[in-house]
């Protein structure tokens, strides 16, 4: 078949546009659609056989046919209205109509509060001049374990019981594991955090779960001292709670910080009087944290003598549920659909 010349390109615009005016119905309209804009319609098979004409007819006719697509599209579009229109209109004149009925109504989606509060420790961090960083959930026995000042043969690796793939990898146990990996990626002075999902093979209750959710904080400069990690910690910590809330700091043993600590947070979930969350001491264990080990530096590439860290390891999904005052960490990676229909949070609010 020969190809049509500019001018029966326009005919065919004509043919289209008379068959547009001619629709009664939006149905009718689809049909004219198919016929002359469709896969295999005439104004597009027209189009496909642009690659076989002789170069010098197709920037003429390319154009021509791109004009008589566009025209046609546009006057589809403007009758589509106009036919919805009419149509919306007729249903409202018909006598069965009753305009008092409820509507249907439309759900509207809400965001997991673990989001809702990793969105809001961003926003926190990064106006302290944190960077925001991801590391990935499966990672190496060095980045998890070695590089962190726990050797094969340490007792402090039964601290964390962990899930191992079969080629020798496993599921990060702590977002520690990040902390060599930014050590080697940014020059010191710096200040990152990285959030994310975390795996133990342990048994689960009230307040631990196998999988569940952490944010590393870490600040590496020439001098940094342990007054400047609790006032940064106490900042978050009212920044997310919006209000003062009731610390503690004891000792606590981390292989990869000397010293090391524990900040508790009074229990939101009961007030302070016990209960399951808190093992009925009222207090909720959220935040190991201590200034960073020597050969945790050395093994980031950085020396001891001239560089100092700090570095914290925040239980986010305890986070959440102080904030929420959920009773129970295992609802948040369940599915039960009464309990979630509660959160009505978007982020937006
Ligand atoms: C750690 O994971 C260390 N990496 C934290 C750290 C970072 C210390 C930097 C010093 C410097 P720990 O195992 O205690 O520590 O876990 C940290 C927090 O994660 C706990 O305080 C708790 O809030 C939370 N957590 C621990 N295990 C679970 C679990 N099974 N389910 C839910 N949350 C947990």
């Amino acid at each position: 078949m020969s190809f049509l010349p500019v001018d029966e390109l326009f005919e065919l615009k004509k043919l289209a546009l008379e068959a547009l005016n001619g629709a009664k119905s939006l149905d009718e309209l689809v049909e004219v659609e198919r016929e002359y804009l469709g896969k295999k319609g005439s104004i597009r098979r027209q189009m496909r056989r642009l690659g076989k004409l002789d170069p010098e007819q197709r920037p003429a006719f390319g154009k021509a046919v791109n004009e008589v697509a566009v025209s046609v599209e546009s006057s589809l579009e403007q009758l589509r209205e106009q036919l919805k229109k009419a149509e919306r209109e007729k249903a409202l004149q018909a006598p069965n109509f009753d305009p008092t009925l409820p509507g249907v109504q439309v759900e509207r989606g809400a965001l997991h509060p673990l989001t809702l509060i990793d969105w809001r420790l961003d926003e926190i961090f990064r106006a302290m001049g944190f960077y925001v960083l991801d590391y990935p959930e499966v990672d190496t026995e060095y980045f998890n374990f070695e590089g962190l000042n726990i050797p094969a043969d340490h007792p402090a690796r039964d601290m964390q019981d962990t899930f191992w793939l079969t080629n020798g990898q496993l599921l990060r146990t702590h977002t520690s594991a990040g902390q060599v990996r930014t050590m080697k990626e940014f020059k010191p002075p710096f200040k990152a955090i990285f959030p994310g999902r975390v795996f133990r093979y342990e048994s689960t209750d009230a307040s631990h779960d196998h999988t569940f959710h952490q944010v590393e904080g870490i600040y590496i400069d020439r001098e940094v001292s342990v007054a400047h990690l609790i006032a940064s910690m106490k900042t978050l910590l009212s920044e997310v709670f919006g209000r003062e809330v009731k610390v503690r700091l004891r000792p606590g043993y981390f292989p990869f910080v000397e010293p090391g600590f524990e900040l508790d947070i009074s229990c939101l979930v009961c007030g302070g009087g016990g209960c399951s969350v808190c093992k009925q001491s009222g207090w909720v264990e959220l935040l190991p944290c201590g200034l960073i080990h020597p050969n945790v530096l050395r093994a980031g590439g950085l020396d001891p003598d001239e560089w100092q860290g700090w570095a914290f390891g925040l239980g986010m999904s305890r986070l959440v549920m102080m904030r929420y005052q959920i009773e129970d960490i295992r609802h948040l990676l369940g599915g039960d659909i009464r309990f979630w229909s509660q959160f009505t949070g978007t982020g937006l609010e």
